[in-house]
């Protein structure tokens, strides 16, 4: 089934994954909340790309710095100059739009393909919009602006201003990198397709510092990494994609001679026409190191002690979005399947590290005291090494169904024999649907060994 938005948004509700924000005042533009299977799900992405870039690595190291900074860091990083979008209004409907996304995007008036599309469309020359969020520091807001602070629209900022402390005090040497993961605000002026876009997100960012000559090398690597770092959690490699950046299309900090430009790693959403970025891999080369060494005074090089040279590292940025990687990896697991003629499960093939829960422990008669003992049981046992759930709230056909359709690899179920007999319970694979028994002590090894978290 190729799923359209309205779909994925309901499917998001209904399971609990996803919920419109202030959803009993009307719900606020653009802003979604993480219900209870959707903060696991998640934290399971942001996990595995720390564990992955910073726990297994040997030259990178983690940051978590603030969401307010000093506002002179927006002009040394060019945001205030150029972090802009074109904006364009509709004298008649009075819509807002992105004179770069026009193509794209419908107008309110239906049916609609595209923006400025009727005749009576009246749409003003565009005009640009910085997309910073600002606000004010202490309990009054000064004319002048002169308390004035942005939420951050990206959290490389925080990991720049910090090379230095960092680099002194992790005694880290070229190449190293720093990874954060954290909350960046945009007020961008058409988000939309619902996580994709939207004005409060979450990036898990990279900057990774090098020796001015490895930084093409290093680039390509990062992109390769980045890449497989997706694919060996699931996403299906036909839906995947690298582009790099045209000329005319690269941020400011790339647009350099020395970068070796962008690439973004895309994924083909089904509800869009395009593949769309989850993540660019730029090569700022020493834009920001210079800008923040000019703008503060303060140096920012690094010496190397080998060659007795002090240099401005280069750097390669692999920048991802927490929430669309999110949704990718939601969106690629969805499968419906005819079990037989006329039974369809849909079930969340989601890779075991990022299912919400690991295992569901499910008693086939919930009358009798001594199954739902031993499935309590194993459940209190199994939840100090997995996320385990128990349930016993309905047949056991539904149970699996349930659970299927939240992604849970494993399904454990305890009856009549399993406490009368052999001491043994049925373990339910979710993408196979084969049974095995397996004796009750060797239960979390048997789990252990299939998830290999
Ligand atoms: N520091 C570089 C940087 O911020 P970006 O391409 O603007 O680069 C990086 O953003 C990633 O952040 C994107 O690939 C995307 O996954 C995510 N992102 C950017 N804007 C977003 C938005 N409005 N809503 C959700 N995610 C967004």
């Amino acid at each position: 089934m190729a799923l359209k938005m309205e779909d994925i948004v309901s499917l998001c509700k209904r399971r609990g994954f996803v919920f419109q924000s202030s959803e009993i005042y009307g719900g606020f533009a653009s802003c979604w909340d993480y219900g209870p299977l959707g903060v696991e799900l998640k934290r399971n992405v942001k996990d595995a790309w720390w564990q992955s870039v910073v726990r297994e690595r040997d030259d990178m190291v983690g940051l978590d710095s603030s969401i307010l900074m000093h506002p002179k860091i927006w002009e040394a990083s060019g945001h205030v100059a150029t972090f802009n979008d074109p904006l364009v209004d509709c004298k008649t409907c009075k819509a807002r739009f992105r004179a770069d996304h026009l193509d794209v995007t419908p107008c309110p008036r239906k049916p609609s393909k595209k923006a400025g599309q009727f005749e009576e469309c009246s749409l003003t020359q565009a005009r640009l919009f910085n997309l910073m969020f600002k606000t004010h520091m202490g309990p009054v807001e000064r004319d002048d602006d002169s308390n004035m602070a942005y939420l951050r629209p990206e959290t490389a900022q925080g990991i720049f201003v910090n090379f230095a402390n960092v680099a002194e005090t992790s005694r880290k040497k070229l190449p190293f990198g720093i990874a954060q993961i954290g909350k960046a605000f945009r007020n961008e002026i058409t988000p939309g397709n619902f996580t994709f876009r939207t004005r409060e997100f979450e990036q898990m960012e990279i900057e990774y510092f090098c020796r001015p000559e490895d930084a093409p090398r290093l680039h390509q690597e990062w992109i390769q990494a980045r890449y497989e770092w997706y694919l060996a959690l699931g996403i299906k490699r036909e839906n995947l994609t690298l582009r790099p950046h045209e000329k005319d299309e690269l941020a400011h900090y790339a647009q350099s001679e020395a970068s070796t430009g962008t690439t973004d790693i895309e994924y083909q959403f089904p509800f869009m026409a395009e593949p769309a970025e989850l993540e660019g891999i730029a090569n700022r080369a020493d834009f920001d190191l210079s800008q923040h060494a000019k703008f503060s005074g303060k140096k920012l090089s690094y010496f190397d002690p080998s060659t007795n040279e002090h240099i401005t590292p280069y750097v390669i940025e692999p920048s991802a979005g927490a929430d669309r990687a999110t949704l990718a990896f939601l969106v690629d697991a969805f499968h419906e399947e005819e079990v037989k003629p006329g039974d369809l499960r849909s079930v969340l093939k989601l890779h075991p590290r990022l299912a919400p829960n690991k295992v569901a422990v499910l008693p086939l008669l919930k009358k009798r005291d001594d199954i739902v003992a031993m499935a309590r049981n194993l459940t209190s046992d199994l939840r100090r090494h997995f996320a385990a759930v128990y349930d016993d709230t309905a047949a056991i056909g539904k149970l699996y169904r349930r659970q299927d359709e939240i992604g849970t690899p494993f399904c454990v179920t305890i009856d009549v024999d399993s406490v009368e007999k052999d001491n043994a319970v049925t373990v339910r694979d979710r993408d196979t649907m084969l049974q095995e028994r397996v004796s009750l002590g060797q239960v979390k090894s048997y789990l252990r060994e299939k998830l290999d978290l």
